[in-house]
C-alpha cells in the first residue's frame, strides 16, 4: 500500500517544549514542510510525507514520538468509537501475522471506562482483519508492530498510528541509569532552551549518568538521535515499499556521514565514582566517549576547566534535590564542637555552589552562564544569585525552571529579601 501524499501527523512532546520542538523541525524539514509546522498543546502537529516521518523519527531530539492521523471524528459512546475504528481499512498497515496494541488518552471525556474503549477499538481491528483474511492479529503489549494511540476529547475523537514504537528519548545507548536520569529529550530541551548548539565549552558538574554530556556531545558531532535504535514503522506495511525502504537507508548513512569531532571541550563530573563509571560507559555506547572529559569531585571543590582563549562556557545541570538524590560531599556534612563530622540536608549546597562560581568562573573573559534546572522556585533566592531568565519545564510530573545565571564578577547578587516569583 502506499500512503497519501500528504499525512497529517502530530509529533508530541513534554509540555513547554513545543516552541522548541517547532523551531526544531522547522530547522531540518524540507522548505515546503516548515510553513505546515504548528505547535499545538502536548505537540506539533505537521502536514507531511511518509519520508518526513522517517526523517522526524531520526533527527528530532526533542520529540517524544511521531504519530499518522488515520481518522478523526465526534463520538457519544464506545460504539461510536467502535465504529470510527471500522472505517480505517487496517490492512494497509499489518497482516495478520503482525502484533498490535492500544493505549486510549483521554481529555474531558465523558465516557466511563478507558479500559473497555480500549477493548473496543482492539475488537474493531481484530474483527475487520478476521472478515477479510479469517484471521486476527495477535495483541503485543511490549514491543508490537502496530501501536496505536486513541484520542478521545469531550465530543470529538481521533486514531492514530505511532510510528516510533519504543518513546524516542530511548535513544538506544543508556544501559547505566543511576538514580534519576534525566530523558534523553529533557536534556536535549534544556540545551535547546540554553541556545546550545555545540559553540561553547559545556560542563555539567553533577553529572549522574551523563545524560547532558552525552547529548550536549551528540548535537555538537551533529549525530542524529536516532541512528542507535529501531522504529516501529520499520515493520509497518506502509513504510516498507522497496521505494520508503531504500529511502530510510540513504538517509541513516548521510546522517553517518555527517558526523564530525565537536568543535568545544565537553566537561562532566559527579561526586559519586560509581556514577562517573555508568557515564562513562554510556558514552562509550553513544560513540562519544572520547569527546568528553570525565572526572569524579564535589562541585564545591573542582576548579572551573580552563578554557581556549575568547571560549565562553556553559554549565548546564540538573542538581541534587529532594531525598531520592540527595547533596553528598562536602555541603552534606557540618561538624561538631568536637571536630567530628555528620550528615546533615545539604541546605548549604547551593549558596555554596554561587560562592564557588563567584570565586571560580568568573575569570574567563568570554564569560560562563549557568542554566539549572530546578522544581524550586526559591532557587535564586537560595543562591543570592539574580537570574537572567527562567524557563517552565516538566521533569515528568515535576514542574520545574530552567533558570538562568549570568556568572559575571560582583554583579550577580540578589537582595536576599526579594521573593521569587514562579
Ligand atoms: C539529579 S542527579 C543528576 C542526574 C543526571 N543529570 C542524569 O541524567 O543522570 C544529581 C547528581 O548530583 C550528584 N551530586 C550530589 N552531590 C554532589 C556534589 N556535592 N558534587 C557533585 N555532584 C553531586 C549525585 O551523585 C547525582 O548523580
Amino acid at each position: 500500500m502506499s500512503l497519501p501524499n500528504k499525512l497529517s501527523l502530530f509529533v508530541s512532546c513534554a509540555g513547554g517544549v513545543e516552541p522548541l520542538l517547532e523551531d526544531e523541525l522547522k530547522r531540518f524539514l524540507p522548505p515546503g514542510v516548515r510553513s505546515k509546522v504548528e505547535a499545538l498543546r502536548g505537540g506539533c502537529g505537521v502536514l507531511g510525507t511518509a519520508e518526513d516521518v522517517l526523517r522526524i523519527n531520526l533527527e528530532s531530539r526533542l520529540a517524544q514520538r511521531v504519530l499518522v492521523e488515520l481518522i478523526e471524528g465526534p463520538y457519544r459512546h464506545e460504539e461510536d468509537l467502535y465504529s470510527l475504528a471500522r472505517r480505517v481499512d487496517w490492512r494497509d498497515w499489518i497482516t495478520p501475522r503482525h502484533t498490535i496494541r492500544v493505549d486510549t488518552v483521554a481529555q474531558r471525556s465523558p465516557l466511563k471506562s478507558l479500559n473497555f474503549t480500549t477493548l473496543r477499538i482492539k475488537d474493531a481491528i481484530c474483527d475487520q482483519l478476521r472478515e477479510h483474511t479469517g484471521e486476527r492479529p495477535s495483541v503485543d503489549t511490549h514491543s508490537p508492530d502496530l501501536p496505536v494511540l486513541l484520542h478521545v476529547g469531550p465530543e470529538r475523537a481521533a486514531i492514530y498510528v505511532d510510528t516510533s514504537g519504543e518513546p524516542l528519548f530511548k535513544r538506544g545507548w543508556r544501559v547505566d541509569k543511576g538514580d534519576a536520569p534525566l530523558k534523553e529529550t529533557l536534556a536535549a530541551a534544556m540545551l535547546a532552551a540554553a541556545g546550545w548548539r555545540g559553540d561553547s565549552a559545556l560542563h555539567d558538574p553533577c553529572c549522574g549518568s551523563g545524560t547532558i554530556p552525552i547529548e550536549a556531545a551528540l548535537i555538537a558531532c551533529d549525530s542524529a538521535p536516532g541512528l542507535l535504535r529501531r522504529f516501529a514503522f520499520e515493520r509497518q506495511l506502509p513504510f516498507s515499499t522497496p521505494a520508503l525502504k531504500a529511502t530510510w537507508g540513504e538517509m541513516a548513512q548521510a546522517a553517518r556521514a555527517r558526523i564530525r569531532p565537536p568543535a568545544v571541550p565537553i566537561y562532566a563530573s559527579d561526586v559519586a565514582f560509581r556514577m562517573v563509571d555508568f557515564a562513562r560507559r554510556n558514552a562509550e555506547r553513544a560513540g562519544v566517549a572520547q569527546y568528553i572529559q570525565f572526572n569524579g569531585g564535589d562541585a564545591l571543590e573542582r576548579p572551573a576547566p580552563k578554557l581556549p582563549d575568547g571560549m565562553a562556557g556553559s554549565i548546564v545541570m540538573n542538581p541534587p534535590y529532594g531525598e531520592r538524590i540527595e547533596v553528598r560531599g562536602k555541603a552534606a556534612m557540618t561538624r561538631d564542637a568536637g571536630g567530628s563530622e555528620e550528615r546533615d540536608g545539604g541546605d548549604d549546597f547551593f549558596p555554596r555552589l554561587a560562592a564557588h562560581w563567584k570565586r571560580q568562573y568568573t575569570e574567563n573573559p568570554a564569560g560562563w552562564t549557568a542554566w539549572m534546572l530546578s522544581p524550586d522556585m526559591k532557587l535564586p533566592s537560595k543562591m543570592r544569585l539574580k537570574e537572567a531568565r527562567r524557563v517552565p519545564m516538566w521533569n515528568g510530573p515535576i514542574e520545574c525552571r530552567l533558570f538562568r545565571f549570568d556568572l559575571i564578577k560582583g554583579s550577580a547578587r540578589k537582595p536576599e529579601t526579594a521573593a521569587d516569583a514562579p
